[in-house]
């Protein structure tokens, strides 16, 4: 179809879907109680906590952690009966968007910290040595593990465990009447430790300049056609693609159902600049992003492989504390990326948020008091888990 005609057309359906919609009930199909998130694709966050012993527990709620684009780029292999190695799984990177893998290793932080808190709801310690064979070079990961982890008898609970599968990255506009209060912001930045430190605003005009900054950051990836692709290339449109997949862009729901099925919003559409497919994405992010009310972000004293995986530690313990204190958290990375489209963005980003090098910003995300989401599709933790050998050939 012409692209103004797909135009046209997905300008009438989008107006028409009520009409749509009910004729679909009419017909049986039911379609506007299609939920955003098939059951079958989220079910690890009803299923965590089960497992034949503490270590597939813990594991269990790992594969929970947030993750770039939901790749779950995870890889663990086990070790006699109470030790494992974790490792980048290298199929799943994100070359153009995150082209030193800075956000991959963040990840990794994510999961381990998420394995810890897991490991402490059975009474275990995780004793955690991170790069085992060496720290990846700052250009890439490789075949190397990201860390061995041993549990020990002995640990303890810590509360936020308790918020694992509570935790949501919502993404979604945000109540602007509702503005996080400074005592709820400061219990947040509090959090801060030595290797990473958090910092947050509420102030109406550097909130004001930080969500157009993220706007044009958003705006920069989006128009640059292999950064954008990317994205397109793990959106999984429909309740079909996403229970087939169970990771990536997740885009689902009775209006994306019917888009979907009737061939309207298709990956083609969605990366063409022309169509009404792309622009509405455009016009969702910036009804986003204004509906932002605060800001958090986490820096790092510098910008080593170590600083990367305790940025993503402090992110996960930031996030569940969020959860506990009833908000809601979006981390937006797209200013914090490096290519070199992104640089002058990227550098009045640092200036309003004083941030000089050698600190490095991890993480900047909205925060706010937003909608109920589902949880996001997870992979079977037990894919996850690859044996010696096998772990070689997967490479
Ligand atoms: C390092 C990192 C960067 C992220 N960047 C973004 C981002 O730019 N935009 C976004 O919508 N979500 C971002 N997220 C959130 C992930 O998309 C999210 O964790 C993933 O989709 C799984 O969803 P969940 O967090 O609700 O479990 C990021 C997460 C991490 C760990």
């Amino acid at each position: 179809m012409a692209s103004l005609n797909r135009r046209r057309f997905l300008k009438w359906t989008l107006g028409g879907f009520a009409a749509l919609s009910t004729a679909a009930i009419a017909g049986g199909v039911g379609i506007s109680l299609i939920p955003d998130v098939p059951a079958a694709a989220n079910a690890p966050w009803r299923t965590a906590g089960q497992g034949r012993n503490p270590r597939e527990r813990a594991l269990s709620y790992a594969a929970l952690a947030p993750n770039p684009h939901n790749l779950q780029s995870w890889l663990i292999e086990l070790i006699g009966d109470d030790r494992m190695r974790l490792y980048v799984d290298r199929r799943r990177l994100l070359p153009e968007t995150d082209p030193v893998n800075r956000q991959i290793v963040i990840g990794q932080g994510c999961f381990i910290e998420t394995l810890a808190l897991a490991a402490g709801l059975e009474g275990y310690r995780a004793e955690v040595t991170l790069f085992p064979e060496g720290a990846f070079a700052t250009n890439g990961v490789d075949h190397r593990p990201v860390a061995e982890v041993r549990l020990i008898a002995g640990g303890q609970a810590d509360p936020l465990a308790h918020a694992i599968t509570q935790r949501r990255s919502v993404k979604e506009p945000f109540d602007v009447t509702k503005i996080p209060s400074n005592g709820q912001l400061r219990a947040l930045t509090a959090l801060s430790t030595a290797d990473a430190r958090l910092a947050a605003t509420a102030s109406p005009d550097r909130v004001k300049r930080l969500r157009d900054l993220l706007y044009v950051g958003m705006e920069i990836e989006t128009r640059l056609p292999r950064t954008f692709l990317e994205s397109v290339k793990l959106m999984r449109i429909g309740a079909e693609e996403i229970t087939r997949h169970r990771d990536g862009i997740d885009l689902g729901g009775g209006m994306m159902e019917v888009l979907g099925r009737t061939g309207i919003v298709t990956r083609e559409a969605l990366a063409d600049p022309t169509s009404s497919s792309f622009q509405t994405g455009l016009d969702r992010y910036r009804a986003m992003t204004e509906a932002t009310p605060a800001l958090i972000w986490l820096t790092t004293p510098g910008n080593r492989r170590e600083d990367q995986i305790a940025a993503g530690r402090a992110y996960q313990r930031l996030a569940l504390s969020v959860a506990q204190a009833g908000l809601s958290l979006h981390p937006m990375s797209q200013l914090l990326q490096e290519y070199p489209e992104m640089a002058e963005a990227q550098r009045q980003l640092m200036a309003e948020l004083e941030v000089h090098a050698p600190e490095r910003v991890q993480m900047l995300a909205r925060i706010g008091y937003g909608p109920t989401t589902s949880p996001a599709p997870r992979r079977d933790p037990a894919s996850l888990i690859v044996a010696g050998p096998k772990l070689s050939m997967a490479f």
